[in-house]
Order: C-alpha cells, then sequence, then structure tokens
C-alpha cells in the first residue's frame, strides 16, 4: 500500500475505505461465542451478562467506556495452554497483551510464567509477587538500568536482541558477580500474518539477530565465551495473529539448524529453545483459530522430528501466548452518543470513548465486532460505522459493522475481544481519560486498573 504525504496523517479517502463486510447476519441479537468472553450471555430480558450480571448494572457502576474482563475465561485460558504443553515445556504470558497486578497474580496461580519487556512490566510483575525466576525480559533496547535491575533480581532469563546487548549483560551479569541465564533471540527470515507467511533472507526488521550470514551462529560463539552468560537456548518469535502453523514449521526448522551448528562447533546442545507467541485469536465470526492443544501438538511435533533428523535431543520449548490468553477474555462496553445517517453511505455511531482506547482499527486496519448489549432489538439491520470522539476521522472502532436500525443515543453497545492490546496500547489522546479494567467473576466485578481522573492528568502537568 502506498503511502500518502497529507499533514494529519492518511487521506480520509484511504482510512474510510470500502468496506470490508459481507452479508448482514441472520440474527443481530445472537452473541457467537467464538469472539465472545466465555461467560458472557444474553438474559430473559435480553441484556448481556457477564459472570451473570447485566451490562446496564456495570455500566451504572463502573461508567462507560470500561473494559470488563472476563477473570473465569482468562484463569481457564492460562489452564488450557498449560495442560496443552505439559511438563515439558513453558508457556509465559506476554505481558505486552495487558498487565496488571491482578492479572500477575492469576497467572501464578494457573502456573504460567512471565514476559515482561520494559522496566515497566518488571516493577508490575515483581509488586504482584511474580518469583524473578519466572519472568522472561525481553526487548530489542533494554536500558543499563533495566539490564542491571533483571540481573539484581534474578530474572529467570533474558533474552539477547543484539552483539551490544551480548556483551552489556555479560559485563553487568560479572560485576554483579553472577551467571544470568540467557536466549538469543534470532531472525529466522520468516514473517508470518493470519493466513500467509513469507521467507526472505533477511528480515527488515529491528528485532533480533539474523540467521543468515552467520550471525547467529557468531552471537552463539561470544555468548558462549563470556563468563557472565549461560547460554541456554534459541528464540525467536514470527509475527503475530497467525493461524497457520506452517511459519512456526519453517521457523522451528531453521532454530534447529543452528543448534545442530552449535552443537558441531562447539560440543554444547543447548537445553531450549522459545518459538515466541503470535497465535491468532477470532475478532470476527470470520475467523477460525486453533485451540492451545492443537497449537501444542503441532509444534511439539515438528521440533521433535527437526530434532530426531538432526540428531540432537529434544530441547525443552517454550511460547509466549500474549493475545490469544487475554484477547478473547474483555470486551468494552460503550455508551451511544450520536448517530448519522449519511445517505447512500451509511451510518455513523460514536460512542464515548475511541482510537484512545482501540488504536488497533487505526494502527493496523483490525476488524472488530461490535453487539447492541443493553436491550434486544427486531429492526431491520443498517450498516454502520462505529466512531469515537477524538478529533479525526481516522478514529475508527470498528470500521464496518451491522447494527439494529432502532439504535439510539443511550443505547450500550460492546465490542469483544479487546482484551490485548487496547488498554496496554491506550493513550491520553485529546485529554480524554483511559478507560478502567473491571474484572468479572462469579463472585462480582471490581476494578483492577482504575479509571483514569482529570487530577490524573493534571499530576503529570507539572505548570
Ligand atoms: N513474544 C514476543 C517476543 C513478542 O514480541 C510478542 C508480541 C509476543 C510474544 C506476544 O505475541 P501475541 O501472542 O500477543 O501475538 N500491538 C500488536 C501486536 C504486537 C505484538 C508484539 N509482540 C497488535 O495489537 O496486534
Amino acid at each position: 500500500m502506498s503511502r500518502s504525504a497529507h499533514p494529519a496523517g492518511p487521506r480520509h479517502a484511504d482510512v474510510l475505505t470500502e468496506g470490508h463486510y459481507s452479508a448482514p447476519p441472520t440474527d443481530l441479537n445472537a452473541l457467537d461465542e467464538k469472539v465472545w468472553a466465555r461467560t458472557v450471555r444474553r438474559n430473559a430480558d435480553g441484556v448481556v451478562t457477564v459472570g451473570g450480571i447485566e451490562v446496564s448494572r456495570l455500566a451504572e457502576e463502573f461508567g462507560t467506556p470500561a473494559y470488563f474482563l472476563d477473570e473465569t475465561d482468562f484463569r481457564a485460558r492460562c489452564r488450557a495452554w498449560a495442560d496443552a504443553f505439559g511438563r515439558d515445556a513453558d508457556v509465559f504470558y506476554a505481558g505486552k497483551a495487558f498487565l496488571s497486578r491482578a492479572v500477575v497474580r492469576w497467572l501464578q496461580e494457573e502456573g504460567l510464567n512471565l514476559d515482561v519487556c520494559s522496566g515497566g512490566e518488571l516493577t508490575t510483575a515483581l509488586d504482584a509477587g511474580m518469583p524473578a525466576e519466572r519472568i522472561a525480559f525481553h526487548g530489542n533496547n533494554k536500558s543499563t538500568e533495566e539490564i542491571e535491575r533483571a540481573v539484581r533480581v534474578g530474572v529467570g532469563r533474558i533474552v539477547l536482541d543484539s552483539f551490544q546487548e551480548i556483551a552489556r549483560v555479560a559485563h553487568i551479569a560479572q560485576s554483579q558477580g553472577k551467571r544470568q541465564r540467557v536466549q538469543i533471540r534470532v531472525t529466522v527470515g520468516v514473517e508470518a500474518h493470519t493466513h500467509e507467511f513469507i521467507a526472505t533472507a533477511h528480515e527488515d526488521q529491528k528485532f533480533g539477530i539474523a540467521l543468515a550470514d552467520g550471525q547467529a551462529a557468531e552471537a552463539v560463539r561470544r555468548a558462549l565465551r563470556l563468563d557472565g552468560l549461560e547460554l541456554i537456548g534459541i528464540h525467536s518469535h514470527i509475527g503475530s495473529q497467525i493461524f497457520d502453523m506452517a511459519g512456526f514449521e519453517v521457523s522451528a526448522r531453521r532454530v534447529v539448524q543452528l543448534l545442530a551448528e552449535v552443537r558441531d562447533e562447539h560440543g554444547v546442545e543447548l537445553p531450549e529453545i522459545d518459538l515466541g507467541g503470535g497465535l491468532g485469536i477470532a475478532y470476527t465470526s470470520e475467523d477460525d483459530p486453533r485451540e492451545p492443544h492443537e497449537i501444542a501438538k503441532a509444534l511439539t511435533e515438528i521440533v521433535t522430528r527437526e530434532c530426531e533428523s538432526a540428531g540432537l535431543a529434544t530441547p525443552r520449548i517454550s511460547v509466549e501466548p500474549g493475545r490469544a490468553i487475554v484477547g478473547p477474555t474483555a470486551f468494552t462496553l460503550y455508551e451511544v452518543g450520536t448517530i448519522k445517517p449519511l445517505e447512500g453511505l451509511r451510518t455513523y455511531v460514536s460512542v464515548d470513548g475511541g482510537m484512545s482506547d482501540n488504536i488497533r482499527t487505526a494502527l493496523y486496519d483490525a476488524e472488530y465486532s461490535v453487539a447492541l448489549v443493553s436491550r434486544t432489538s427486531d429492526a431491520e439491520p443498517m450498516l454502520t460505522r462505529v466512531v469515537g470522539k477524538h478529533c479525526e476521522s481516522g478514529d475508527i472502532v470498528v470500521r464496518d459493522a451491522f447494527l439494529p436500525a432502532d439504535l439510539a443515543p443511550g443505547d450500550l453497545i460492546a465490542v469483544p475481544a479487546t482484551g490485548a492490546y487496547c488498554r496496554s496500547m491506550a493513550s491520553n489522546y485529546n485529554h480524554v481519560l483511559r478507560p478502567p479494567v473491571v474484572a468479572v467473576n462469579e463472585d462480582g466485578a471490581r476494578v483492577i486498573v482504575r479509571r483514569e481522573t482529570e487530577e490524573d492528568l493534571l499530576r503529570l502537568d507539572v505548570g
């Protein structure tokens, strides 16, 4: 896609492209369980509930917009991943998808590990009591302070992303009299998204050390020489929102080839490989994600087969799902403010949030679903675009959505599958206050991240 040079961002014509929508759904009141959190239902009065609590009650108590996170679903997904991979593998939840202290406690209780990629995520993890040895520390430009702290608290692994970092972490560990467990992140030349993957000799991106031209082999050589480092394995992450296992297959094969080269050159069999995250979820009824047990089976088979053919013992596997755990567990609840029918085009439905609580539509052209949740309706479907309250045309939450034609200001609508990369990428654009995250379980609803206030805004603005 060519980029336009409109001073205020993409031209409207580029943003407001032709719709991706198919025919209107046969029943606008139906909730597809694929895209909604596990305990979401519509009750006899037509009101949607989560954990048995009506969204209208939630809106009254917590306000809108707000993210409602189904704790029961979150925990069930953690268990499904842990059970699928079993004792011989490790599941690291990728905190960048959404992290809070409550989430860290749930992860601990459900036996998961945690991947963090900044000092802020590390602080949240440690403050909530995650044992440091269950934390993996990522990032392509970790600061010296971040590395010093990670080594000092004893994180289970630091994933090295560059030649400079190999030297930096080794030096810091040695100066603290420690030997830090590390993995090297390699770029396998595979970039995978959703339904397809492309393989190139060199990935033109910032992460990792290329397998090509012997660079990763050189990184291993250096890491093995340094006293401050204990090299435990190789890491690869090939993309996000992936449904097709073919990209993982190529990636695993290339990582195992490197393990074989390392054995041949150094007589060392590195004991672990990490295949990263990136497993896709359903944002709309058209998406068809795989279950954790299918993913675990496929990945384990690939690695075992490749290792057998290279004459290597199968290493311990780890994975780092973020979106696949938290994504489906939350929805964003909005109140409809204004409705503008545009003759011959569509109806614009403005809600009380927008690109500050979900940047993914504007940033990635992401697709979402939406439903009227405060009541049912027998009205005809109307083609809408759900937009926010921000001062730009690209402020779109759901690009193409059918909602009932009798939709009115004051109705509550909800966008499912907003657990991942929505609150964690939220902004204060236009000084709009970031919404709270409310966890819901069988005992009720409670705020786990509170709504931002105008005092919060003024506290940062020191005048
Ligand atoms: N491990 C590593 C090293 C990663 O870089 C990522 C995501 C993950 C695991 C978790 O990936 P997941 O399973 O959540 O797809 N903001 C984008 C996604 C960026 C992902 C960055 N890295 C989005 O909203 O789609």
